[in-house]
């Protein structure tokens, strides 16, 4: 018998295999062509199946969806296009009693201009107390026509909107997403409410959304670029926020994961010291390209940033920002960047799809916990949608350069031959899906041994069952340029092959799985990744 494995205990979140789904495009129970809560319950026996300890729901709260969700006008609500506040209670009471445990998106930075607050605040006028809930300031220039200074748009474009009264207002995504004032007592108060409200009603954890960007410099300066860290960006003041939020997490036994996007890696680490955040999503794996040296470099940077604060790692490939890894990983460029994101770019599917394979399996054996976004276990690629059915503000504030990221959040294939390919939808869905996604369909993949699915599903029972998984050691292999091989405890090695060529397997008792097929004489093909026991 293998000893007990921490999935099951209050450190569950050390190792675990967190699903994200994306509530929009994941089922539809109703078949309006929008997923909901209804689709996700009746899809549970599928996410329980596949073997995941959790799973992260973007926003479901009421919403105009101008970004997704990610504009929230009321966060005790569920958005009557995915249901209700009932369904959510049952959902996460049923999820739990397959043992999966709910992550809900808390959106601190912003609300939606519908929000109350904003309404309030552009009703009340300038120097009310409800303008103080946000950061609105006189324009400068002659007669205030110029924005009060020059802070960029995380979504390209101006940070900056008037209102017919004169003053103007931050938003550091669009204009539709107002950036609250975290100076500001209520705001803070609020949240703490909105944390105390999920965990009573049973989440057991709270994914934070730009959670890096809430505190800004209180004079609001003019930012330089390349004068240091930019004025909305990881101030030190963001720190007390954390340490009251984590004083209530820790009354429920509640865990945060932070998207926290800094390159400096102390930095990013201050947020993981013990009385804050749990965890924090690796962009700095996620943006890695396929390539031995740097995702070495990347996992070692990693464990070393990590360690002296205690906290455990994650792995994360993709999520609902980002080019699905098959299409990323069959490209010219490996990496991801939202600048350099165009139409059109040349992309070899087979390549990606076969360097996903090997990429599931080396993230599924690194130390820590892992992200697995909804589509990547069925190796779907980056759709293209028609320009004239984008949804996503990103692509309209580039000015139509960035195909933007409804290319990833295309509704998921259930059933190939079905309308729309089972997602449920009596008609079109809410985004197009491509004329080729019954070919990924779950059905399809669950009759064929070989399939992307069954490679995850063979990896998680895998991962679940061995304890020298998840959160511990790691002990890098010499197996050649190109090649990364490490070793785990209980004689664990994982070993991938990033050279042109193929590579000879460490000497080892049983292959646990592959990737891909061997070659006939026993060495790892490029692009491939094994599991072994030694
Ligand atoms: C985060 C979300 C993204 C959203 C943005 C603004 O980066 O992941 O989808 O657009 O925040 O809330």
């Amino acid at each position: 018998m293998a000893a007990p494995t921490p999935h099951r205990s209050a450190d569950w979140w050390r190792d675990a295999v967190i699903y994200q789904v994306y509530p929009r495009s994941f089922a539809d129970g109703d078949g309006d062509g929008t997923g909901d809560l209804a689709g996700v319950r009746a899809r549970l026996p599928y996410l329980a199946e596949l073997g995941v300890d959790a799973v992260w729901f973007t926003p479901w709260y009421l919403s105009p969806l101008v970004d997704g969700g990610y504009d929230v006008a009321d966060y005790r609500t569920i958005d009557p296009a995915f249901g209700t506040l009932a369904d959510a209670e049952k959902l996460i009471a049923e999820a739990r009693a397959l043992g999966i445990r709910t992550v809900v998106d808390i959106v601190p930075n912003h609300v939606s201009d519908q929000h109350p607050w904003f309404r309030a605040a552009l009703a009340a006028g300038p120097g009310s107390p409800e303008r103080e809930l946000f950061h609105f300031r006189p324009g400068r220039g002659e007669a205030g026509e110029l924005p009060p200074n020059d802070w960029p748009s995380q979504f390209s474009g101006t940070t900056w909107t008037r209102v017919p009264d004169g003053e103007w207002y931050l938003h550091l995504f669009t204009p539709e997403q107002p950036d609250l004032n975290w100076d500001h007592p209520a705001v803070r108060a609020e949240h703490e409410d909105i944390l105390r409200f999920w965990f009573e009603r049973g989440v057991a954890g709270v994914r934070i959304d730009s959670a890096a960007l809430l505190v800004k410099d209180p004079a609001l300066p003019d930012y330089e670029e390349g004068t240091g860290r930019p004025p909305f960006i990881d101030q030190d003041a963001l720190h007390d926020v954390y340490r009251s939020w984590r004083a209530v997490a820790d009354e429920y036994g509640g865990v945060f994961v932070g998207e926290v996007w800094l390159p400096d890696a102390e930095r990013f680490a201050r947020y993981l010291r013990p009385d804050e955040l749990h965890t924090a999503f690796n962009f700095n794996f996620l943006t890695c390209p396929w390539d031995a040296g740097r995702l070495r470099r990347s996992i070692d940077g990693t464990l070393a940033e990590h360690a002296p604060v205690g906290a455990p790692a994650t792995w994360v490939l993709c999520n609902h920002d980002v080019t699905r890894t098959v299409t990323r990983y069959g490209r010219a460029d490996t990496a991801f960047d939202f600048a350099t994101k165009r139409f059109g770019t040349p992309t070899d599917l087979v390549l990606g799809a076969r360097r996903a394979r090997a990429a599931a399996l080396l993230s599924l054996a690194l130390p820590g916990s892992v992200y697995l976004y909804q589509g990547e276990e069925l190796g779907l690629p980056e759709a293209d949608i028609p320009r004239d059915r984008i949804k996503d503000p990103m692509h309209f504030r580039s000015g139509g350069t960035d195909p933007g990221r409804d290319g990833c959040r295309v509704p998921l294939p259930w059933e190939a031959g079905a309308p729309s390919h089972g997602f449920g939808a009596r008609s079109e869905p809410w985004l197009p899906q491509p004329a080729d996604w019954g070919e990924y369909a779950v059905d399809r993949q669950s009759a064929d041994p070989d399939s992307m699915l069954s490679l995850y599903r063979a990896a998680l029972r895998l991962r679940r069952g061995e304890p020298g998984f998840g959160d511990g050691p790691l002990t890098w292999l010499d197996a050649g340029d190109g090649v990364l091989a490490f070793r785990r405890t209980h004689g664990l090695v994982c070993v991938v092959n990033l050279a042109g060529a193929p590579a000879v397997l460490p000497p080892h008792e049983r292959l646990l799985l592959a990737s891909g097929p061997l070659g006939a004489d026993g060495t790892l093909p490029a692009d491939t990744a094994v599991w072994l026991r030694t």
